[in-house]
């Protein structure tokens, strides 16, 4: 590998040039050595440094791919996932039926590659029951399945067996926050471990934020987390929305109804506690072709009077199902 030898003090600022002329040689060291710095070219023409002759072999950053070469066949290293999700510091793969049996290796293979993941499961069922809780089998790494994860300038410390979370609904957290309004009082229906309540009430400034939850898991960390947000104007229930809103007896500017399987039963029970010119955000799992009529059609059936203000897609659900949200103003 040809090298240009450079005095160590102005090895950097002889690196950035060459680097932002395009001549420096990627994935090969740079070498310290008696005062001198040597940088691996990839042209010398032109060049007014000494050049040596080094032996170097490339440095490439290693790939899922490259450690799991000797432990994959070429087709199993093609069905590799092309990333996970993680919450905190766990990692969750998706893998197909014919990398089950590699699945420890692949999580050791995560591990050395990124350092802030302590944690590696496969998904093992679908999100099922009334709490939408997912199964996940341990992989590698330390045995937990509570973490810390951090979005929007929160942490949310949650078990990710014993509570729904979705880490990819982080921007549409952040889209709903956007629209809260100084003062107001907002209701988040099945709040989950709160990240709704919580995103909205660091990142706004309501009046008020009351979170309603059914799952006693969930309801727990949704606590845990007010506290470890320090977030004052938040209120949190453990309960059936059916029956802890009626007895509230209160009204609210904005309600989020974020439970799209079942979410527009509830609509009923909702529009009692919202004010006038309330605006409710209403999640739904729909058809692509199907939306957003499919989800106005639901929100008729309870609603007289109402205008849409937005309708989105939000995140997918299965091959061509999405999870939508419907924002209306009622009355
Ligand atoms: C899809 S998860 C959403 C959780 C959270 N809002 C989030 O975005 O991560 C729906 C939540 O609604 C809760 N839930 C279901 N039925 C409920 C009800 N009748 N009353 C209150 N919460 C309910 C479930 O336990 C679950 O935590």
């Amino acid at each position: 590998m040809k090298y240009a030898k450079v005095r160590k003090e102005d090895g950097e600022k002889i690196r950035r040039k060459l680097g932002e002329a395009g001549k420096i040689a990627k994935g090969y060291p740079i070498i310290s050595e008696a005062g001198f710095v040597f940088l691996p070219v990839i042209e010398t023409k032109g060049l007014k440094y000494t050049i040596v002759e080094k032996a170097a072999s490339s440095v490439e950053k290693p790939t899922l791919a490259s450690l799991l070469k000797s432990k994959l066949t070429p087709r199993q290293l093609e069905l590799l996932p092309g990333g996970f999700d993680s919450i905190g510091t766990i990692a969750i793969l998706e893998l197909p039926e014919e990398l089950s049996a590699k699945g420890k290796h692949i999580a050791e293979a995560i591990l050395k590659l990124h350092r802030n993941i302590k944690t590696v499961v496969a998904k093992a069922s679908e999100h099922t029951g009334q709490f939408r809780l997912q199964m996940y089998k341990h992989l590698a790494g330390k045995k937990t399945k509570e973490t810390i994860h951090r979005e929007n300038g929160i942490m949310l410390k949650l078990d990710i067996e014993k509570v729904y979370f979705s880490p990819r609904s982080g921007t549409e957290r952040q889209r709903i926050a956007s629209q809260v309004k100084p003062n107001e009082d907002v209701l988040v229906m099945f709040a989950g471990c709160g990240p709704f309540t919580c995103v909205i009430a660091k990142n706004a400034k309501p009046r008020l934020v009351v979170g309603i939850e059914l799952n006693p898991e969930a309801h727990k960390y949704s606590v845990i987390n007010k506290n470890i947000n320090h977030l004052e104007n938040v209120t949190l229930y453990g309960g059936d929305v059916k029956k802890v809103l009626p007895r509230l007896g209160k009204r609210f500017d904005r309600i989020l109804m974020p439970l799209p399987k079942t979410g527009a039963n509830f609509l009923e029970v909702a529009l009692k506690s919202a004010k006038k010119g309330a605006v409710i955000h209403l999640y739904d799992f729909q058809k692509e072709e199907d939306f957003p009529e499919a989800t106005i059609e639901k929100i008729k059936k309870s609603c007289k009077k109402f205008k849409v203000l937005a309708a989105v897609l939000c995140g997918s659900y299965s091959p061509g199902v999405s999870r939508v949200c419907v924002d209306f103003k009622v009355g």
